[in-house]
């Protein structure tokens, strides 16, 4: 490979391909051409040796644990900065002045409220319906709602769009919680903060006054801002796999809620707390990661692990220092807490764990704080969703505004049978 070249012999004959460089990350090697001129496809399930897009919002150095959002350390943006600060970056490259900043917030408060039918969607759900189902279903409805914001040519209307997705994202969650539980829906109120209104949608009832516990708010704020965005992702590449085609921002965002529900990628947390719970005790530790090792039993540590952090998931070591803060100020202690870190240190400790890379992920202390907080499980990954909906409307907006973009189209190593001639039924 030269400098700016690299050479493939596919067993006939020498091709030349062009090597493109980011400003920080692996070259790659661009294969656009390679069908055209060898009549072969590579081969890459899963995606792990392919870059499906060029990106300037967030970059991932798996091994030495380092997540940046627009060149900036996520660590210095969840001690400093706040989720909205965050949105403001992620959409437009910079962080905001403090002008910028509270009217951006003003505009992202103006959006809150969603439109008056939606509310009678929910009640097409059974009660207990997990909250994702009931995310995936009114998110894409928004696009029934609001059609002067669909017009994804329009760069204006993109601009409406995801501060609509990004505004109405913490009354659609919280509305999903409300129905489950039977309370009345609360309606936003534009003298709170984001996170905030949040906290207050969900757990203020008529009855009587809702106080934010700052303690709480900030540490969610938090928890947004680790979600913010993450690259390529499933969720993230499902959205612009669906965008790719020209859907609608409400319909892509809603193909990312769905992506982001599995268990091996948002329903993670939901997961790891689960676990946490079964293994009760300390002492059961053991029998577990045994289990986990164990190749003949499909149990895996939740929370452990990660495509492509072969290190410390810098996210993790936030979210384990909220948790302590998060306990002190509520004043509670949850033996799980105990149990979590004791699985940790053994595990770290475990050569499985040593030589696969597998350390905790961002979801395996998430849960407990948001269960001390109050928050039921199943409404975990909807959190996710929430703060995820920024990466996702960046990213979606990154793909429409880049010339170049296509229509995801990946190719197959066919291996089903060869033609072949139909029989009637009467002969089979
Ligand atoms: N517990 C036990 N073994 C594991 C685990 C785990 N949590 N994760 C990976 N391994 C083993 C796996 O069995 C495999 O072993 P071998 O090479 O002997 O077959 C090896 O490690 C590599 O695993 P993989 O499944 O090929 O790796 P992957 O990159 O495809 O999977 C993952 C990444 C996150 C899906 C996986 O680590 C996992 O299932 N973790 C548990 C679920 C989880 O915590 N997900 C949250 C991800 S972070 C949040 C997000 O970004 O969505």
């Amino acid at each position: 490979m030269s400098d700016n070249l690299a050479t493939l012999n596919d067993g006939t004959k020498a091709i030349t391909m062009g090597v493109k460089s980011g400003t920080i990350g692996p070259d790659v090697i661009d294969i656009r051409k390679l069908y055209a001129e060898t009549g072969k496809f590579t081969y890459d399930p899963g995606f792990t040796s392919t870059a499906s897009c060029d990106s300037a919002l967030t970059y991932i150095d798996g091994d030495e644990g380092v997540l940046l959002h627009r060149g900036y350390p996520i660590g210095q943006l969840a001690e400093q900065s706040s989720f909205m600060e965050v949105c403001y970056l992620m959409l437009n490259g910079e962080l905001p002045s403090a002008d910028e900043l509270s009217q951006f917030s003003r505009t992202i408060t103006r959006h809150t409220m969603v439109h008056e039918q939606l509310s009678v969607f929910y009640r097409g759900f059974r009660r207990d319906a997990h909250p994702m189902a009931i995310m995936c279903g009114v998110v894409g409805a928004l696009s029934a709602f609001y059609h002067d914001s669909t017009d994804i040519s329009d760069p204006e209307q993109r601009k409406i769009s995801a501060h609509r997705l990004i505004a109405k994202m913490p009354t659609i969650a919280a509305m999903a919680f409300k129905y489950s539980v039977g309370q009345p829906f609360v309606y936003p109120r534009n003298d709170l903060s984001y996170t905030g209104n949040f906290l207050r949608m969900t757990f203020a009832v008529p009855a009587e006054e809702y106080e934010v516990n700052p303690v709480v708010e900030r540490a969610l704020d938090r928890i947004f801002i680790l979600h913010a965005d993450h690259e390529q992702n499933a969720s993230t590449s499902t959205v612009r796999l669906a965008g790719s085609s020209g859907a609608n921002p409400f319909a892509c965002i809603a193909a990312g809620i769905a992506c982001l529900w599995g268990p091996a990628h948002g329903g993670a947390n939901e997961a790891a707390l689960n676990m946490l719970k079964e293994i009760g005790t300390p002492d059961r530790i053991p029998h577990y990661i045994a289990r986990a090792k164990d190749k003949n039993d499909p149990f895996r540590l939740m929370g452990f692990g990660h495509r492509v952090y072969k290190n410390y998931d810098p996210r993790a070591t936030v979210m384990q220092k909220t948790v302590r803060e998060v306990f002190e100020s509520l004043k509670v202690t949850d033996p799980l807490f105990e149990t979590a870190l004791r699985l940790e240190e053994l595990a770290l400790s475990d050569p499985y764990f040593i030589d696969k890379k597998l350390f905790p992920n961002v979801d395996f202390y998430s849960g407990i704080i948001l269960s001390a907080i109050g928050f039921p499980t199943t409404m975990f990954t909807a959190l996710f969703a929430l703060a995820r909906t920024v990466g996702w409307v960046a990213q979606w907006n990154e793909m429409i505004s880049d010339p170049g973009q296509k229509i995801g189209r990946p190719r197959q190593l066919y291996t089903g049978p060869v033609q072949r001639d139909y029989v009637p039924v009467s002969e089979r």
